[in-house]
């Protein structure tokens, strides 16, 4: 299968991020032709400063390298690097999608609609000129993947609430140990399933410990700091390879560069196929 997907290089990446959406990346990396990309030409509705964008465009890049996408497996690159999709737009809207062939496109559940968008105008393509464009599926992963924030609602940039995946450790700790609980007296057992603690640890534990954290929760008699501190732990176990990672990438920026520009140039070659089939086709 042929994976494409894009993320805005609008901030960091953080929790709510990745275990809703990119880590499906790391894992469709595998046994696919995947393609991903920084969309700054999307990013630039927000940010109005060109120093800003670049270096969260390389951020972004260092951020997926560090967190498991392999170059060498695949296609990492800036959206503004293949001017092929620009072209392509004036045929389609969507064509960040289209240009690629792509079967599936791992994203958020926030995205599924611009891909029903994106197959509706492929398919009136393929009707008015023949079967010129794959038409794509999202892919959203299931509903544990939603992502409760530090106040308990959903994790989001916009409700202030997030924490992020390359946050330094020390911070990190100090955001989980602020998460809002409620003030049941210490002695109850608690249910673990709807408790937004328990729901957390579970991202980062294995089943053998979510079960003694369970176990735990039914028997009562601790203290949500306990919880707070075995999160953090498990947190940093998690996230502690990509950090020791990102401090390689960040200290070798150039790499981070020669890693897009191959990226840029394979996309390239896929794109300018595309958009030559698209123009066959439609009398360009
Ligand atoms: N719209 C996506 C976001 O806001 C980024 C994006 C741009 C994208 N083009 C895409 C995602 C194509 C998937 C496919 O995060």
């Amino acid at each position: 299968m042929r994976v494409l997907s894009g993320i805005q290089p609008t901030g960091r990446i953080h929790w709510g991020n990745y275990f809703g959406a990119n880590r499906q990346y790391i894992d469709l990396q595998h046994g696919n032709e995947a393609y991903y990309f920084i969309a700054n030409l999307h990013a630039l509705t927000t940010i109005r400063d060109p120093r800003v964008l670049r270096q969260n465009s390389l951020d972004m890049a260092i951020d997926l390298l560090s967190l498991g996408i392999d170059p060498n497996k695949a296609t990492l690159f800036v959206q503004s690097d293949v001017p092929e999709i620009s072209e392509l737009c004036w045929i389609l809207m969507t064509a960040d999608i289209l240009g690629y062939d792509a079967d599936i496109v791992p994203v958020g559940q926030d995205q599924v609609q611009h891909i029903e968008v994106c197959r509706d105008i492929a398919g009136g393509f393929n009707h008015a000129f023949g079967e010129v464009f794959v038409l794509p599926k999202a892919k959203v992963l299931d509903d544990s993947a939603k992502v409760v924030g530090t106040d308990g609602e959903k994790m989001s940039k916009s409700y202030n609430n997030t924490i992020e995946v390359f946050e330094p450790f020390k911070a990190m700790r100090k955001k989980v140990m602020r998460i809002a609980t409620d003030s049941r007296p210490m002695e109850e057992p608690k249910e673990p399933a709807g408790d937004h603690l328990y729901q957390l640890y579970s991202l980062f534990a294995d089943e053998a410990k979510r079960e003694e954290m369970a176990a735990l929760y039914r028997r009562g008699g601790f203290g949500y700091g306990q919880v707070k501190t075995a999160l953090a732990d498990a947190a940093e176990a998690f996230f502690a390879a990509s950090h020791a990672r990102r401090e390689q990438f960040s200290a070798n920026p150039r790499r981070v560069e020669e890693i897009l520009a191959d990226g840029a140039s394979r996309a390239r070659k896929k794109a300018g196929e595309v958009l030559k089939r698209a123009k066959k086709a439609c009398g360009l």
